[in-house]
């Protein structure tokens, strides 16, 4: 398939542009940079310049696609109305194409709010926290549009890679010998590799039936401060202070969205296993982490 991916230079972008070009797929990307478009260019993809807030500006220089894969965010405060006016462009522009385009929008695990001890799964309610809750109508518009085959994926946290959150901890300790963790130690975030998200992505695209939506999850739920404590102990501090932050001072630090940090969650990723045949192989996410800090 020839495939639209927005968001190719991040944590999760660079991981599915590999495994799309490894199984095949052609890909173009938008590149809002020249940075990002060299990047881009050395993985392999066909590169179009332009920002996913002004898509009039680079429709025009799009060929025709089967798929688009939409994981571009810029964590500010106008994340929201930016992807706002891409689907107010691009899913119109979609819908006049003569073959009927595979759509796959990224949500997030925080969309289910704090489901604590609940295991939550693709049809639990969701909760999102108030920093993604623009997304609810968006995730609507792209489940329930007849002129493309809407998929969702919700991703977890994610590992490996250029490291995501989890960079922080290694930092943190490296610089300090202390590790910031948001809210308590107990809090447990849902885990996904990037490698293994990748290919759930690759098999949506493949294979998911339209208007599914599906939730990238490897490990359910792994208490925070355990990951911590391994990255501690993997670049060789014994015993780590642990630094309890608030909420508000998160979202101080790095803006609301930095909320979900504390948001304590198991999810199950059982649907996309059982329909899909999704195995992710990274399911120690502490051996993970610590490799990632080698
Ligand atoms: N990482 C996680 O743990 C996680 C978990 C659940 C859900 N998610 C969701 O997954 C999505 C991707 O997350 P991520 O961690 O991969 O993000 P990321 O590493 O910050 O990457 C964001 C990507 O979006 C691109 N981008 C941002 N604003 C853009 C704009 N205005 N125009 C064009 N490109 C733009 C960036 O390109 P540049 O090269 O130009 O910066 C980059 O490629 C987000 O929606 C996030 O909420 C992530």
């Amino acid at each position: 398939m020839r495939v639209l991916l927005l968001g190719a230079t991040g944590t999760i972008g660079r991981a599915v542009l590999h495994a799309l070009i490894a199984r095949g797929h052609e890909v173009v990307a938008l590149a809002r940079s020249e940075a990002s478009a060299e990047k881009i260019a050395r993985l392999g993809a066909a590169v179009i310049r332009g920002d996913i807030g002004t898509p009039e500006r680079w429709l025009p220089d799009l060929p025709d696609v089967d798929g688009v894969i939409q994981m571009a965010c810029d964590f500010d405060s106008a994340m929201g109305e930016t992807e706002r006016r891409l689907l107010d462009g691009l899913l119109p522009w979609l819908a006049a194409s003569s073959r009927k385009v595979r759509f796959i929008y990224t949500g997030g695990c925080w969309l289910f709010g704090p489901v604590g001890n609940n295991l939550a799964t693709e049809v639990s309610a969701l909760s999102p926290l108030p920093a993604f809750a623009w997304m609810m109508p968006h995730l609507q518009h792209v489940l329930e549009s007849t002129s493309i085959d809407g998929i969702v994926i919700h991703p977890a946290m994610v590992h490996g890679g250029d490291g995501g959150v989890f960079r922080r901890f290694e930092q943190d300790v490296r610089e300090r010998r202390a590790i910031r963790v948001v809210g308590s130690e107990a809090v447990r975030w849902p885990l996904v590799h990037c490698d293994d998200l990748a290919d759930l992505y690759a098999l949506a695209l493949e294979r998911a039936a339209p208007q599914s939506t599906y939730l990238g999850v490897a490990t359910e739920g792994v208490p925070v401060g355990e990951i911590a404590r391994a990255v501690a102990r993997r670049v060789g501090v014994a015993a780590p202070v642990i630094d309890i932050v608030s909420e508000d001072a998160v979202a101080q630090e790095l803006g609301e969205w930095a909320r979900g940090y504390a948001c304590d969650q198991r999810l199950s990723g059982a649907k996309a296993r059982k329909e899909l045949g999704w195995a992710p192989i990274h399911l120690d996410p502490t051996r993970d982490v610590m490799e990632l800090c080698a």
